[in-house]
C-alpha cells in the first residue's frame, strides 16, 4: 500500500439524515466513506471490504452498537479496526468500560464537534494505513532476507568449488610433484621437467588466489581508486562476457572519494553489468562516472531488450538482491536510484551527494 492511498471508513447509522452529516464533515479527509444504515448491513459490508474505521451509533434498533463491536472482535481479521462510537446520550464510566473491553477504541458525544470527529477519524486512519504499509515493508524485507541468505550460500558454495576443485586440484598434483622429485633414484632431467611442471601449477593456483580475493574484495580500489579499478573490471569483464563494454569518466582524472563510496560505487557497477549479462542479451554497455559539483553521478547503459516496467518501479517481486541492495547501500549515502529504459536497452543511474571535498 502507498503512503497516499485510500483507506475505507464504515459509518453505521440507522438514521439517514446523521449518515449524511458525517459524510460531509468526513468528506474533506479524501478518503472512501461507505455508509450502513444498520448493524447487520455493516457486517455485510466488513465481510467483503477492509475497513480502516468504523464509526457507530451506540443505539441502533437491530443490533447496537456495542453489540456490534462485540462481534467485529471475535473475528480476527477485524481485531485491527478502529470503532468510535457515537453516542447521544450520556455514557457513565461503565458504558465506556463495557466498550473498551470489547476493544472500542474512542467516543465521540452528541453533538458531534466537526473538527474533533474529523480529527479523531484522521488519526485512525493514518494509523491503519501506516500499519499496512509496515506489513508490506517487513514482507518485502522477509523476502529479500530469504534471497539474502540464499544468494549468500550460492556464492560461498561457488567460491568452495573454486577452492576444491581449482586451487585445491593444482596444489595436490604440485604436491604430488614434488614429492617425485624428493624420491631417490630421480634422473637430473626428469628432477627439473617435475620442477618445471611444479612452478606452471603454482603459477595457475597463484592466479586463482588472486582471481578469487579480487571477487571478494578488489586490491586496485584501495591503491588505485575508483576511476582505475573500474576501468580494470570493465576490461575483464569485457573478455569473459563478449560484452563490448566501455568506461568513461568526466573529470579523466576522477577524484578519490572515501573508501565506502568508492566501494559502494564499484559494487554498483558489478551488479549493473552482471544484470546485463544475465538479463538483457546486449551486445554493447557504457559505464560513466560523473563528478558534477556536489554530486557523483554513475550509469550503467546497455543496447539490450530493456527492463519490465515493475521492475523501473522496483515493485516488490520485480526486483531481486541486486537491484534492491543497489538501492539500499545509495539510499545508506543519501542517494538515488534512477532505473530507466532508453529505446533499445536500459539504464541504471545512481546520483550520490558529495561534499567538495569527495566523501
Ligand atoms: N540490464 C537489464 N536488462 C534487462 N532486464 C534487467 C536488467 N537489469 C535487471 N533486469 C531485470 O530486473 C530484474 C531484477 O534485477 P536484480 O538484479 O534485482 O535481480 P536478479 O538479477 O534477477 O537476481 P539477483 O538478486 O541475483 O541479482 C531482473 O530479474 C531482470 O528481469
Ligand atoms: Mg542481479
Amino acid at each position: 500500500m502507498g503512503a497516499n492511498e485510500k483507506v475505507n471508513i464504515l459509518m453505521v447509522d440507522d438514521q439517514p439524515s446523521k449518515l449524511l452529516s458525517y459524510e460531509v464533515i468526513l468528506g474533506e479527509l479524501g478518503e472512501n466513506l461507505i455508509k450502513a444504515r444498520s448493524g447487520r448491513e455493516a457486517l455485510d459490508y466488513l465481510l467483503k471490504t477492509d475497513v480502516a474505521v468504523v464509526l457507530m451509533d451506540v443505539s441502533m434498533p437491530d443490533l447496537d452498537g456495542f453489540e456490534l463491536a462485540d462481534m467485529i472482535r471475535q473475528h480476527p481479521r477485524f481485531q485491527d479496526i478502529a470503532i468510535i462510537f457515537i453516542s447521544a446520550v450520556h455514557l457513565t464510566d461503565l458504558d465506556r468500560l463495557r466498550g473498551y473491553e470489547q476493544g472500542a477504541v474512542d467516543y465521540i458525544s452528541v453533538p458531534v464537534v466537526p473538527e474533533l470527529l474529523r480529527a479523531k477519524v484522521s488519526v485512525f486512519a493514518d494509523l491503519n494505513r501506516k500499519t499496512r504499509q509496515l506489513e508490506t515493508l517487513n514482507e518485502e524485507l522477509r523476502r529479500l532476507s530469504a534471497r539474502l541468505i540464499a544468494a549468500q550460500d550460492d556464492e560461498r558454495r561457488r567460491i568452495a568449488r573454486e577452492l576444491h576443485d581449482g586451487l585445491g586440484q593444482e596444489l595436490a598434483a604440485a604436491k604430488m610433484m614434488v614429492d617425485g622429485i624428493l624420491r631417490p633414484g630421480q634422473t637430473a632431467e626428469r628432477k627439473e621437467s617435475a620442477a618445471l611442471e611444479c612452478s606452471s601449477m603454482i603459477d595457475r593456483a597463484v592466479r586463482q588466489v588472486r582471481s578469487i580475493s579480487h571477487l571478494l574484495h578488489p586490491p586496485l580500489l584501495d591503491e588505485l581508486g575508483l576511476q582505475s579499478a573500474l576501468q580494470f573490471y570493465v576490461q575483464g569483464f569485457t573478455t569473459r562476457s563478449g560484452i563490448a563494454t566501455t568506461m568513461k569518466s568526466d573529470p579523466p582524472e576522477f577524484p578519490r572519494l572515501s573508501a565506502e563510496m568508492e566501494t559502494a560505487i564499484f559494487r554498483v557497477v558489478q551488479e549493473a553489468l552482471t544484470n546485463v549479462l544475465r538479463h538483457s542479451g546486449a551486445s554493447k554497455a557504457l559505464v560513466e562516472l560523473t563528478h558534477a559539483g556536489t554530486q557523483v553521478v554513475l550509469s550503467v547503459r546497455d543496447d539490450g531488450k530493456g527492463m519490465s516496467e515493475k521492475t523501473i518501479q522496483f515493485q516488490a517481486g520485480s526486483v531481486g538482491i541486486g537491484i534492491g541492495g543497489i538501492k539500499q547501500r545509495i539510499e545508506e549515502f543519501n542517494g538515488r536510484i534512477l532505473l530507466k529504459n532508453t529505446d533499445p536497452g536500459s539504464l541504471v543511474e545512481v546520483m550520490i551527494p558529495v561534499s567538495s571535498s569527495g566523501s
